[in-house]
C-alpha cells in the first residue's frame, strides 16, 4: 500500500495542528489548576522527582531495585490520589489534567514504530475523501445504495436482461473493491450514458480508499490537462504540476472517467499510453470509464493502447437506459 505523499502531508499538517491545540489546552488547564490549587503544582514537582528517583534506582547495580521501585510507586499513587481529591474540592474533574497526549498510542508522533498511527490514518482518510469530493458530489454512492431496479429486467433480444447484466457487473465490482489488495487487473467500464459507470467507480473508490489505499479520480480531460501543464510548463507552479502527474502514475488506484470525451490529439494519445503502460508495468490498478465501444477504442487510440486496454484490462460492458432521464421523468 502506497500512501499518497500529498495527502499524507495534508494529514500530517492537520495532525500537528491538532496536537498543538491539545497541548495549548493542556497548558491552559494546568495554569487554571495551579492558580486555584497551588499545592497541585508542588505535587506535580514531587511526582516528577519520583519518576527520576525510580529511574536512578533501577539503574543502580548490585542491589535488588524491585522493592525500592515498588515503594516509590506507592508514594506516587498516594500523591496522585491526594491531587485528585484537591482538584475535586476546587470544582475540577479529578482527571482534568491527566491526559499527556492527544493520542496515547503514538504519543502524538503520528507513528507507532514505522507504521502510521490510527489517529493519523483517520485524518488521511478524511483528506483522501476530500480529494475525491468531485467524485462523491452526490455523497451517497456506495454498494448499499446501488439500486438494480433502475435497470430493465426484460431480456434483450436472445440474451440477458440489463438487470441481469448489471447484477454481474455489480457483483464483480463489489468483490473487486472488497479484495482490492489481491486484485491484479485493471477495469474498463464501457457503456451508454447514464447507466452507472461513474456511480460504480465512486462505490469502488470509497471502499478502496476506506482500506487506506491511495485513490485518484480525474476525468480524462483533467488528466490530459495535467499532463499538458507539466509537459509544456504551463502551470504557475511547475512542482505542483509535476507532483500531480506523479500521483496519477503512482497511486494505488487511478480512476479515469469519461475517456473519449476529450479532444483526441497525438499528445493525449501519448499521455494515455504513458499512463496505461506505466501503471501496467508497475502493477498499479486503473479504472477507465468510457462511452466508446471496443471498436471505437481501437479506431480512436493507437494499436499499443487498444491492445493494452482490450487485452489486459477486465472489460465490463454496462447495460440499460439512461437513469438520469428516468429520474427526471419521475421528477427525482
Ligand atoms: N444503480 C444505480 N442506483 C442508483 N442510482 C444510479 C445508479 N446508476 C446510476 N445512478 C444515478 O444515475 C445518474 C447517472 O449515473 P452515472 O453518472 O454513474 O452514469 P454514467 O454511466 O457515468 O454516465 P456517463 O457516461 O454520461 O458519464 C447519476 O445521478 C447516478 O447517481
Ligand atoms: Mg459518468
Amino acid at each position: 500500500m502506497a500512501l499518497d505523499s500529498k495527502i499524507l502531508a495534508a494529514a500530517r499538517r492537520r495532525h500537528e495542528e491538532r496536537v498543538q491545540a491539545f497541548q495549548a489546552q493542556r497548558e491552559a488547564r494546568l495554569k487554571a489548576v495551579y492558580a486555584a490549587v497551588p499545592e497541585a503544582e508542588e505535587i506535580d514537582r514531587a511526582l516528577r522527582a519520583l519518576v527520576m528517583e525510580a529511574v536512578n534506582v533501577s539503574l543502580q547495580k548490585g542491589e535488588d531495585p524491585v522493592a525500592a521501585v515498588e515503594q516509590i510507586g506507592a508514594r506516587s499513587l498516594a500523591l496522585q490520589e491526594k491531587r485528585g481529591r484537591l482538584l475535586e474540592q476546587a470544582g475540577f474533574p479529578r482527571d482534568y489534567t491527566d491526559r499527556d497526549y492527544y493520542c496515547e498510542a503514538c504519543r502524538d508522533t503520528g507513528y507507532v514504530g514505522t507504521a502510521p498511527c490510527q489517529c493519523l490514518m483517520e485524518l488521511y482518510e478524511e483528506e483522501q475523501n476530500a480529494a475525491l469530493s468531485s467524485l462523491f458530489k452526490l455523497g451517497n454512492e456506495s454498494f448499499d445504495t446501488f439500486d438494480l431496479s433502475w435497470y430493465d429486467d426484460a431480456p434483450a433480444a436472445g440474451g440477458k436482461s440489463p438487470r441481469q447484466v448489471m447484477k454481474i457487473v455489480y457483483d464483480f465490482c463489489a468483490a473487486y473493491a472488497e479484495r482490492f489488495s489481491e486484485m491484479k487487473k485493471s477495469l474498463l467500464f464501457s457503456g451508454p450514458t447514464g447507466v452507472g459507470k461513474t456511480f460504480l467507480s465512486a462505490c469502488i473508490a470509497r471502499a478502496v480508499a476506506g482500506q487506506g489505499f491511495s485513490v485518484v479520480y480525474e476525468t480524462a480531460g483533467a488528466v490530459f490537462a495535467a499532463f499538458e501543464a507539466d509537459r509544456f510548463q504551463k502551470s504557475e507552479d511547475p512542482d505542483a504540476a509535476r507532483a500531480h502527474v506523479r500521483r496519477m502514475l503512482t497511486c494505488d488506484l487511478l480512476i479515469i472517467d469519461d475517456l473519449g470525451t476529450e479532444m483526441t490529439t497525438s499528445f493525449t494519445v501519448s499521455a494515455l499510453y504513458e499512463i496505461v503502460n506505466t501503471r501496467l508495468i508497475t502493477g498499479k490498478k486503473t479504472i477507465i470509464s468510457t462511452n466508446l465501444t471496443k471498436e471505437e477504442l481501437q479506431q480512436r487510440y493507437s494499436p499499443q493502447i487498444a491492445s493494452r486496454l482490450l487485452g489486459e484490462y477486465e472489460f465490463l460492458r454496462f447495460a440499460g437506459q439512461d437513469i438520469r432521464l428516468k429520474r427526471q421523468d419521475l421528477g427525482l
